[in-house]
């Protein structure tokens, strides 16, 4: 599928939107029973390590809502945002935390959206497919949820899961890889404020198509770990199975920080096409992929002492 400029929201429109960001947490999702209307205010006033953009233009809207992977709605970079819409997901979204923490518990949207303000966070990602985009994600630090429970100290990952139902969802057979959707991050990675818990992108609740209604966010590692739809997170004491490198492992591995000396067997990763509006879709801005996918300085403290190519 290709866009071109004339098909997408000019940015113009998004920057003006921008300016009521501050105004009310009911800007996002609009409707006055949107689970976001119990939220803390946005704090768009924050600024993120990207909120100066210089280079890192931000993409057309549509080029983010439209070019997906999401298996669960179909293979195609299309499908998702042709299938994903039907889906009606509970509203009260309950997520299961549980394993090794003090309050296993079932918390819903509502309440997550209570524990820390709304925050815009501009992240650079990059797909291990050879493309990168800038996102304005709204969120909050998964932090913020994590702590809630107690981890205790048997506590040395934290894994995800994604919703399934094979009602409104295609096939494992179909998709070609095993759902529910898994993945995975060490606990200190998950703390790190960097990692986001995506409530919503370009100042509205997040579109199905995009992982509603919430999903995680880690700028510095293969837009993979970023897993969609989080129903359940489970603290483990041992690195738990992640989806891709259970069908690949000699592609994918647990950590998948974004590292340019690192080859895969399909896709080049020492340069990134950068979806930026500047060309048609999949030929954009050729530029060179960085360590940590330019975040070394907030993240590289993480892996002192570890070999980023044997552990990748
Ligand atoms: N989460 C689930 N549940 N299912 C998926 O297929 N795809 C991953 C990740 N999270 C995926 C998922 C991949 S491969 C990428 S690159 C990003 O979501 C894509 O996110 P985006 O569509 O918002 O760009």
């Amino acid at each position: 599928m290709k866009l071109r400029h004339s098909d997408v929201t000019p940015q113009h429109l998004y920057w003006n939107r921008r300016k009521f960001l501050s105004a009310s947490a009911a800007t996002l999702g609009s409707l006055a029973l949107s689970p976001f209307a119990g939220a803390a205010p946005l704090n768009a006033s924050k600024t993120g390590p990207l909120h100066n953009l210089g280079n890192n233009q931000l993409p057309p809207k549509n080029i983010l809502t439209t070019y997906n992977n999401f298996y669960e709605f179909g293979t195609g970079k299309d499908e998702p945002a042709k299938n994903a819409p039907a889906w009606k997901p509970n509203p009260e979204w309950p997520v299961r935390l549980e394993g090794e923490i003090a309050n296993p518990k079932t918390i819903g949207l509502a309440e997550i959206l209570k524990l820390a303000p709304l925050e815009e966070r501009i992240y650079r990602m990059r797909c291990v497919e050879g493309w990168s985009v800038v996102v304005p994600w709204i969120g909050i630090p998964l932090s913020a949820v994590l702590k809630q429970v107690q981890p205790t100290g048997n506590a040395k990952f934290v894994a995800f899961e994604s919703f399934y139902d094979s009602k409104v969802m295609i096939s494992s057979g179909k998709a070609g890889i095993r759902f529910p959707y898994v993945e995975g991050l060490r606990l200190d990675e998950a703390m790190h404020p960097l990692t986001l818990l995506a409530v919503g992108l370009y100042g509205e609740t997040l579109p199905n198509q995009n992982g509603a209604p919430m999903r995680l966010v880690v700028p510095w590692k293969y837009g993979f770990k970023s897993i969609k739809s989080i129903t359940r997170i489970r603290f483990v004491d041992r690195q738990p199975m992640t989806t891709w490198s259970v069908e690949w492992p000699e592609a994918y591995g647990f950590y998948s920080n974004v590292n340019p000396k690192k080859p895969h067997p399909s896709f080049d990763q020492d340069a990134e096409d950068r979806l930026d509006g500047s060309g048609i879709l999949g030929q954009g801005r050729k530029i060179r992929t960085e360590l940590f996918n330019g975040y070394a300085a907030q993240v590289a403290g993480l892996y002192t002492g570890l070999d980023l190519i044997k552990n990748y």
